[in-house]
């Protein structure tokens, strides 16, 4: 039946849950499902996974913008009909994976995905994306959706990876690095946990709209959402309930906002970009790590956010020269100091970088080690 607005209720389907995710799988994968001997990265891009039974699948992965046009999706469609047997899936980093299970239509997918290109000159479908390459930058909605952001997330991710390109189809780093964005530090996807962060910060306190403030927001909310209780009940000059925000104490984390809407905070110049280092959420060697903030601020500079470009680069090169075989950004930087660190990739340390937030103390230096 249509949907009838005058009896929403009528055939109304609910709590089916998603599809069951082996109804997708190609027949190789469902065939060998848990009876995975070994992989091998055969290239930049292309994996291939050997079965028990000698039964082989080959993956070629490409990165994605992850915002997508149902065009584009039905090319992707019919890409995974001419090779695949109509199969593909999507990689926890927004990669596409087009799965082969005939060795012979590896090369002929890979040469046709590399020859796709948008009306600008962009590459569609490049492959890439595999070992210690820098892979696809996990990332937010910024401008395009959401109403807290400090920075837009498409923009400054096409930005950088088009600055990072060939590490995207290549594998020359020392380890993986995953790169990551968030518009706003509610942190939306991986900054506090990645190699490299780009986070959206503001530098100014909320406006208070002391007309609509009672009317829009219930105000105990706001003041339990400040993190540092900066935000105390008040009264407008007319006698309206309102808030106050001791602005000595705010630092402009926006949660007030999110939870009221008369406290708006972004700000053209105010707005910007901090760069977060070090993070990791595997196990390997080292347990994981949260990432640290060693760039304080960098503006905002729609569209091409070259200053930030430009600082990302730079510490991607830095790492790229001194670190050793499989240290992670953060191993590398924890191994050299972190004072060493802020030397070899030229990043001016600013107070803002040391922790003042509570239990602050153990971020400090208990020790007389260190080098000059
Ligand atoms: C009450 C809290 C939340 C609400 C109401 C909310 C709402 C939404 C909405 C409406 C979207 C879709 C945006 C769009 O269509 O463009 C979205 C996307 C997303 N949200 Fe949330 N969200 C919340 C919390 C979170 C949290 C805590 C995280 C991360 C830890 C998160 C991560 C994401 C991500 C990564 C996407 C993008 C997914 C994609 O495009 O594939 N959200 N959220
Ligand atoms: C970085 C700061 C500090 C360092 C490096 C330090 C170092 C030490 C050392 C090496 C001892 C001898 C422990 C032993 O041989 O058993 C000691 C004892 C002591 N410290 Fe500290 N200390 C520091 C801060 C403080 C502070 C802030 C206080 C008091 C508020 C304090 C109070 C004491 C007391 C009372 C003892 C004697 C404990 C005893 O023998 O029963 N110390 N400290
Ligand atoms: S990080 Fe902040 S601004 Fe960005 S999508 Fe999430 S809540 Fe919105
Ligand atoms: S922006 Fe953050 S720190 Fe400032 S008043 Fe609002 S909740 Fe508090």
């Amino acid at each position: 039946m249509p949907y009838d607005p005058s009896n929403p209720l009528q055939d109304r389907i609910t709590d089916i849950g998603p599809k069951y995710f082996r109804e997708f799988f190609p027949p190789v994968i469902e065939k060998n499902f848990g009876k995975w001997v070994y992989h091998e990265i055969l290239e930049p891009g292309v994996l291939v996974h050997v079965a028990e039974s000698g039964d082989e699948i080959y993956t070629v992965r490409v990165g994605g913008a992850r915002l997508m046009s149902v065009e584009l999706l039905r090319e992707m469609a019919e890409i995974a009909d001419k090779y695949c047997g109509g199969y593909l899936r999507f990689t926890t980093r927004n990669n596409i994976e087009f799965l082969v299970s005939d060795k012979a239509k590896v090369k002929p997918l890979v040469d046709d995905l590399k020859s796709r290109k948008f009306d600008g000159g962009s590459y569609k479908f490049p492959v890439g994306g595999t070992g210690s390459g820098i892979t696809n930058i996990v990332h937010t909605q910024g401008w395009a959706h959401c109403h807290t952001p400090a920075i837009d997330a498409s923009g400054v991710v096409k930005a950088v990876m088009d600055s990072l390109f060939d590490e995207f189809g290549s594998m020359r780093m020392p380890a993986p690095v995953r790169v990551s964005l968030a518009c706003c530090l509610n942190m939306c996807g991986a900054v506090h946990c990645s190699d490299i962060a780009i986070l959206g910060i503001h530098r100014k306190p909320p406006m208070i709209d002391g007309e609509w403030i009672d009317k829009l927001c219930e105000l105990p909310l706001a003041i339990a959402a400040c993190p540092t209780a900066a935000i105390k009940p008040a009264k407008t000059a007319s006698g309206l309930k309102a808030l106050e925000v001791n602005a000595e104490r705010c630092m402009f984390c926006g949660n007030c906002y999110t939870m009221c809407a008369a406290m708006p905070l972004a700000d053209e110049v105010g707005s910007g970009i901090a760069i977060l280092v070090g993070g990791k959420l595997s196990n390997r060697i080292s347990k994981p790590k949260f990432s640290k903030v060693v760039i304080p601020f960098i503006p905002n500079e729609p569209p091409r956010w070259p200053s930030t470009v430009d600082a990302v680069k730079k510490i991607v090169d830095v790492y790229a020269k001194d670190a050793r075989k499989y240290e992670r950004l953060g191993d590398w930087a924890e191994r050299i100091g972190w004072e060493r660190f802020f030397e070899k990739t030229e990043i001016p340390f600013t107070h803002h970088l040391i922790d003042d937030y509570r239990f602050a103390y153990t971020t400090w230096r208990q020790s007389t080690q260190f080098k000059f």
